[in-house]
């Protein structure tokens, strides 16, 4: 038994919020300063009243659409976010409710950056273990909700929307191989680290980062996962069709294909327009490659991704 994506959908929130809009909120900074430290042109923040599991509706029903299936024949819903609605009920039932499916297995995964391939691993292992047929795997954030916005050298780099799968049952491999990794004594570099006690907020509730730690971090073990990965699956890098790695920097991005040998012609970018996404850049960025055409059967994509903890990890598939 192995499991294959049968559709694919995303949703962005509101409009398109440019670097010369951020600077009119009052930011002190400019299109200039993040274009050329990030590739980020624009990304999308939601409303106050719009959640994650909002976002993750509008994505996965358009991912359903795709598949040609109904909600209620999934019986796996695995949400990757770090931007719950609640801190319980998890969103994935929060979803599931939404969608009026029943009696699904739903959870939560929380490994930041890398939460969609985390979720996507881990649904791949349930359907081949034969205990469920078809998934939906979503990455959902709201991170704009998690930034500090008098902090110039974090809130300029981040956005919200959902992107989700669905994955299926099938005779024919989808997933080739996959990796996971985490590393907790990385915990500091990347981090939101708040908590609520006795109904206030403990510690720090906005997400603070180490950039330059993080950039060499991200670098390298992005290049590692896909190897591992293409090792597992016993192919070269360069027989991978597309790669869509965690959209976090152009930079990195670049750095990233150029360890790899591969071509910015074979890379998945969507940052410049989403900006970081956190668990949902990865899902958004395939849905945008599928929609637009380039992505198309039977061809080998790696998927990667990585954040908080830290975590890191890659997927690569047959589509
Ligand atoms: N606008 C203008 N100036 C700014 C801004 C801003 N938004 N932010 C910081 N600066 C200033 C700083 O104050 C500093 O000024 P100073 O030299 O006068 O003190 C200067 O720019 C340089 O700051 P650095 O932090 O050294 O800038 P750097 O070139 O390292 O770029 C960046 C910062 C973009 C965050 C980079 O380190 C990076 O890309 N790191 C990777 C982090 C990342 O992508 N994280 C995403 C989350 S993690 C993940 O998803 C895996």
């Amino acid at each position: 038994m192995f499991a294959r994506i049968s559709g694919v959908g995303s949703c962005l929130p509101g409009s398109a919020v440019s670097n010369d809009d951020l600077v009119l909120r009052g930011i002190d900074t400019s299109d200039e300063w993040i274009v050329s430290r990030t590739g980020i042109k624009t990304r999308y923040l939601a409303e106050p009243a719009c959640s994650a599991s909002d976002l993750a509706l509008v994505a996965s029903q358009r991912a359903l659409a795709a598949a040609g299936i109904e909600a209620g024949e999934i019986d796996l819903i695995i949400v990757a976010t770090s931007t719950p609605d609640f801190i319980f009920p998890s969103t994935a039932c929060l979803l599931q409710s939404k969608l009026g499916n029943r009696g699904a297995t739903a959870f939560d995964v929380q490994a930041v950056c890398s939460g969609f391939v985390y979720a996507l691993s881990i649904a791949e292992k349930f359907i081949r273990s034969g205990s469920h047929k078809k998934a939906l795997v979503v990455g959902a954030e709201v991170f704009s909700r998690i930034l500090d916005w008098q902090d110039r050298s974090t809130c300029v780099l981040f956005g919200d929307g959902a992107g989700a799968v669905v994955l299926e049952a099938a005779e024919k491999p989808g997933i080739l191989a996959s990796a996971l990794h985490a590393d907790g004594a990385y915990k500091d570099i990347l981090s939101v680290p708040g908590n609520v006690c006795a109904g206030q907020v403990i510690g720090d509730p906005f997400l603070r980062m180490e950039g330059p730690a993080v950039f060499k971090f991200a670098v390298r073990v992005l290049a590692e996962v896909a190897q591992e990965c293409c090792a597992a699956a016993g192919i070269a890098s360069s027989e991978i069709d597309y790669l869509i790695p965690h959209q976090a920097n152009l930079r990195i991005i670049e750095s990233t294909a150029k360890r790899l040998g591969l071509s910015m012609d074979k890379v998945v970018v969507t940052v410049d327009v989403h900006g970081n996404t956190s668990a949902a850049s990865v899902p958004l960025a395939l849905d945008a490659a599928v929609r637009d055409g380039r992505i198309q059967p039977g061809q080998k994509i790696m998927l990667e991704g990585v954040g908080g903890g830290f975590t890191w990890g890659a997927v690569l598939l047959e589509f």
